[in-house]
């Protein structure tokens, strides 16, 4: 008997690969975010899954596979504005809202991804 990890909480590697379902066809759609993102999706959903993953506390398969995330630095070649910034987190919260993710390890998780997601703005515009 341990205290769950909240990747145990939402219900381990399917929760996550459905939230992560349900967020970048939403960041495909928006029109800030959809020209920095490249066409072909799927490896950056393969690499947010194994972030994810680690992120809630599940296994490190991100670092496993790519070492330290390092996040502000592998998002530098992006220009990430405070705009962008608000429209990542409103696609991820109406994820979180498809997939059904809900109480304390939603309010956690959630207060995590905007601290995140403000430091990963590296311009004014
Ligand atoms: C990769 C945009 C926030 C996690 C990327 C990429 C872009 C991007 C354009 C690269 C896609 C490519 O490979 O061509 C943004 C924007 C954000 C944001 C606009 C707004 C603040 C975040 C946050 C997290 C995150 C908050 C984590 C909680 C990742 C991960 C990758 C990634 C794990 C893959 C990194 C790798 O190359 O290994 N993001 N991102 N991003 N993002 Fe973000």
């Amino acid at each position: 008997e341990h205290t769950k990890t909240p990747y145990e909480e939402i219900g381990g590697a399917d929760a996550v690969r459905a939230l992560v379902e349900a967020f970048y066809p939403r960041v495909q759609a928006h029109p800030l975010l959809k020209p920095i993102f490249p066409e072909n999706i799927e490896p950056v959903m393969e690499k947010q899954t194994l972030f994810l993953t680690q992120f809630l506390g599940g296994p490190a398969l991100y670092t496993d596979r790519y070492g330290h995330p390092m996040l502000r630095a592998r998002h530098l070649p992006f220009p990430i504005t405070p705009a962008r910034a608000e429209a990542w987190l409103a696609c991820m919260h109406e994820a979180l809202d498809e997939v059904g993710i809900t109480g304390p390890v939603r309010e956690a998780l959630w207060a995590r991804l905007v601290m995140a997601a403000h430091h990963m703005v590296n311009t004014d515009q």
